[in-house]
């Protein structure tokens, strides 16, 4: 056995002496660094042990970059306080072995920085949909950067990861820039940044986190409703809340102004009270991306409306017309108010002494000598005017003719006016007005009024004037539902006689459009409807209402509102509502709603029923009704209605209906009570040998089989399978009896018995005996009758034949040859 220290001798020569390139050994680390490595921040400073693994050495030290530090000769550790404030120093640790060969271990040093971290929008840009934001994240004086990873976060969640690639220790700075958008949906992210330097698992986990920016997505007002006018009717004295909502970010102000004034309310809701006028009212919603206007028009309408029929007074015209030798050209003329007038007078008789017109305009005088002279006026431009013709005889009588002169003037203008605003409500007598500015003569003037260009009214008019007048024709009348929207007219004609102008003079207004509010009416909604489940709401129902001012269809069930996009599943068949509203009244309709869906089981996997028993019901959910089919082992079959033992097993149920099918799987135990398949016997076991008696029965659940005997030595119970053995070893005569057997479960219990009965060996031997005795006697009887019979014939041979005895042989009557018997 070598000594101990001759073993480090011959170790230290494999490491050192019979080194041949005389470097430090490889296989074995001669220094050891405690901590091997360092991860420290920048600044710090940790105490590093180096030891020696060589009992011998001609001293240890430190060296860190150029500088080399105390050496130990005697010991075999040296520490070093290592102050980390330089990026890139090497620390060794150095053992020398021997004048020409030392060995070092250098110390792994990472020198980090952990960042500041600064997180700022850059940049943002408001959209209609979204908003985008350019963020900033900035890593100020970080090292190393290789190791550095940003990660952003948004709600919380990762959503990109940078790092970076940089060969220098020393602090850097960096930055990272993210694009996102944030939609109109999210409204709101919360976005971060977080600096890490990683060092793997082991090393520090020190993660830097910027603040939470909450940025959110910016857009212009806008209003919750589409229609950009609301028509509103109230009635003068009501009081009434005009709202204005609008969405935005930053949440739009409100202005509001009536008829053009601004009023000073900045909130959503203008509440005017004890209103008297119709106004036309703006609401402005406005943020720094823009503003939207809203018109409300209220109508202010009253109750009662007092008729205002104009009566024109009959006024009859004075005519006068003398018999007179005179005789106009044209006596009767129609003249255009500013037209040329030209009438000739003319008498026949003879003993005139001159003629002459007298006129308010282009008067003649007296013409003497003269029969026939012209009236005439360039433009007739005076209503008063007077014209006419005389003669006088020479005898002194005058006689005068006035021309029969009708001037007249169509109207400067015809317009149609309403009263209240233009307000009209269904079955409430309105009037419309016809005005009719400086027509004459108001007695040819018919007033005509048309809806939709059927005349509806005719107006003349009783008054007697020359002049021109104002007049106004008043049609009264009830509006229906059906003449919003109609637009009337009215027509001044002049009706001035054959003598008048071929085309009468006719002016006609403009049209009025007229806009009758009522209560809406719902229209097109059927009294019931199917449908299938998840894919029908109300809103599909083809319930459309009329009314005006329009409104919506509102739905209710059981007397709730309820939201008509929803889509209705199998709860919800029932009576629905409909409900239309405006300011004049509500109206609603009725539809009973049928939700179908398709078929579902939702009766357990396994049922366990007695014979006979009905099953639970297992019917499948659906409507329509579903069909039920019942399947075992593949094989369609009637539904089982009342169920045997033979029953249990496995059931597939197929339920079907208009909306699909359902499968739904079936496992019946069908319980029943005990039954044996053998009956009540005897059993005959001779005296010592064996017996087996079994027995088993049917049931379910599985009976409990029992033999009920009395006990023997002899007699061993056994259980095999499911039957239970009753094995009489020897049979002895006490083993004779009944054996009972009880099979047992909870629906009652049957028995069977086996009655055992042994028999005596000797009573074996008897029998034999007997029968043996039987046989022989019956052999003897045999015998005995053959001989008798043999006698006989002998004797019979002795007397009928005599001598042929002595020849020995005898003729059988019966012709058999028999040989004579020898003597006996
Ligand atoms: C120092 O040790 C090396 C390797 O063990 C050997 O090659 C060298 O000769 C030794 N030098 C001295 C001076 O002992
Ligand atoms: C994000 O996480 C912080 C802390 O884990 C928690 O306080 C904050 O509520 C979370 N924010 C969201 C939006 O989940
Ligand atoms: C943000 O939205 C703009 C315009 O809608 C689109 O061009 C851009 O690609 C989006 N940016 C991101 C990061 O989804
Ligand atoms: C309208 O408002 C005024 C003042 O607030 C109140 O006195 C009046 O009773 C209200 N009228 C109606 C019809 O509500
Ligand atoms: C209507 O109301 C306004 C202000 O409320 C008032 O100035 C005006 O006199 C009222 N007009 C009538 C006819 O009552
Ligand atoms: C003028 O003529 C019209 C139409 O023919 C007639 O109705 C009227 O009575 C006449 N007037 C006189 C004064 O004759
Ligand atoms: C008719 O009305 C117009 C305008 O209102 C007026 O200028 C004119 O004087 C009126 N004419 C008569 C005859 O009243
Ligand atoms: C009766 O059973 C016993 C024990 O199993 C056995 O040793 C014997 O031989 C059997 N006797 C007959 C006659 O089979």
């Amino acid at each position: 056995m070598l000594p101990l220290r001759m073993l480090g001798l011959l170790m230290l020569c494999s490491f050192l002496l019979c080194d041949a390139d005389s470097t430090c050994p490889t296989e074995r680390n001669p220094l050891v660094l405690d901590p091997p490595e360092i991860i420290e921040e920048y600044g710090n400073s940790v105490l590093v042990n180096c030891s020696t693994t060589f009992e011998k050495h001609d001293g240890m030290y430190w060296r860190a970059g150029n500088q080399s530090f105390d050496t130990e000769k005697n010991e075999s550790v040296v520490s070093k306080l290592v102050e980390l404030l330089d990026w890139n120093l090497k620390f060794e640790c150095k053992v020398k072995l021997n004048d020409s060969l030392e060995c070092s271990e250098e110390l792994k040093v990472t020198v980090y920085k952990n960042p500041e971290v600064l997180l700022f929008v850059k940049h943002m840009d408001a959209a209609a949909e979204e908003t985008q934001y350019d963020l900033q994240c900035d890593i100020s004086n970080v090292a190393p950067v290789q190791k550095l990873s940003v990660r952003w976060y948004k709600n919380n969640k990762t959503i990109r990861n940078d790092s970076f690639k940089s060969t220098t220790e020393t602090p850097e700075n960096k930055s990272s820039v993210l694009v996102v958008n944030i939609s109109r949906i999210e409204n709101v992210a919360h976005l971060r940044c977080e600096a890490q330097l990683d060092f793997g698992p082991d090393g520090p986990q020190l993660p830097v986190i910027s603040q939470t920016l909450n940025i959110s997505s910016y857009y212009a007002p806008e209003f919750n409703t589409k229609n950009e006018t609301d028509e509103i009717v109230v009635y003068k004295g009501e009081n009434i809340t005009l709202t204005c909502e609008a969405e935005g970010n930053p949440a739009p102000v409100i202005h509001w102004s009536g008829d053009g004034l601004n009023i000073p309310e900045d909130s959503n809701n203008l509440t005017i009270t004890r209103i008297n006028a119709s106004s036309n009212y703006t609401c402005t919603a406005s943020n720094y991306l823009g503003n939207i206007t809203k018109q409300i028009r209220v109508h202010v309408i009253q109750m009662s409306t007092e008729a205002l029929i104009a009566t024109p007074t009959p006024n009859a015209p004075t005519t006068r017309a003398e018999r007179c030798p005179l005789t106009l050209t044209p006596s009767e003329i129609v003249v255009r108010f500013g037209d040329p007038v030209s009438i000739n007078c003319r008498t026949s008789v003879t003993d005139a002494a001159g003629i002459g017109w007298e006129a308010t305009v282009g008067g003649t005088g007296f013409q003497l000598k003269s029969t026939n002279l012209t009236w005439e006026v360039e433009k007739l431009e005076e209503w008063d005017f007077d014209a006419s013709c005389y003669i006088t005889l020479k005898n002194g009588t005058q006689f005068w003719l006035r021309p029969n002169i009708t001037l007249y003037q169509t109207p400067d203008t015809v317009s149609v006016s309403a009263l209240d605003h233009g307000l009209m409500l269904e079955d409430t007598q309105t009037q419309l007005k016809c005005n009719i500015h400086n027509v004459a003569p108001v007695q040819k003037l018919e007033v005509k009024w048309y809806r939709d260009n059927k005349t509806v009214s005719t107006q003349i008019f009783n008054d007697f004037k020359v002049t021109p007048v104002n007049v106004s024709s008043t049609m009264t009348f009830t509006p229906l539902r059906g003449h919003n929207g109609s637009i009337f007219r009215c027509k001044a004609e002049l009706h001035l006689g054959p003598k008048g102008p071929e085309v009468l003079p006719t002016v006609t207004s403009a049209p009025y459009t007229a806009v009758v509010y009522y209560k809406p009416l719902i229209k097109g909604c059927p009294s019931s409807y199917t449908t299938a489940e998840h894919k029908f709401s109300l809103d599909m129902l083809h319930c459309e209402t009329d009314g005006n001012p329009p409104s919506m269809v509102q739905w209710y069930y059981k007397g709730e509102l309820v939201n008509s996009s929803k889509h209705l599943t199998r709860n919800d068949s029932g009576t629905y509502t409909a409900v239309a509203e405006n300011v004049f009244g509500r109206s609603n309709a009725s539809v009973y709603i049928t939700v179908e869906y398709k078929p579902s089981f939702t009766c357990n996997d396994s049922y366990v029923l007695e014979v006979n028993e009905k099953l639970q019901t297992c019917e499948p959910e659906g409507l329509p009704p579903p069909t039920l089919i019942w399947f075992k082992e593949g094989k369609m079959m009637a539904s089982p209605l009342h169920w045997t033992k033979h029953d249990s097993g496995e059931y597939l149920l197929k339920a079907d209906n208009t909306h699909g099918t359902a499968e739904h799987k079936l496992y019946v135990n069908v319980l029943y009570a005990p039954e044996f398949k053998e009956e009540n016997k005897t059993k005959v076991v001779i005296l010592s040998e064996n017996a087996t008696l079994d027995c088993s029965a049917e049931g379910n659940p599985l009976p409990e089989v029992q033999w009920k005997y009395t006990a023997a030595v002899n007699v061993i119970k056994s259980t095999v399978g499911r039957q239970k053995i009753i094995t009489v070893t020897g049979a002895t005569s006490t083993n004779a009896g009944v054996y009972i057997c009880v099979a047992t479960n909870k629906f009652g219990n049957v028995t069977r018995s086996v009655t055992l009965v042994i028999q005596g060996k000797t009573n074996q031997i008897r029998s034999v005996v007997i029968w043996g005795l039987l046989v022989i006697l019956a052999i003897l009887i045999i015998f005995i009758l053959h001989f008798f019979i043999r006698c006989i014939r002998c004797w019979f041979g002795v007397f009928a034949a005599g001598s042929s005895v002595a020849a020995g042989v005898v003729f059988d009557p019966l012709g058999g040859l028999y040989t004579a018997p020898p003597l006996l």
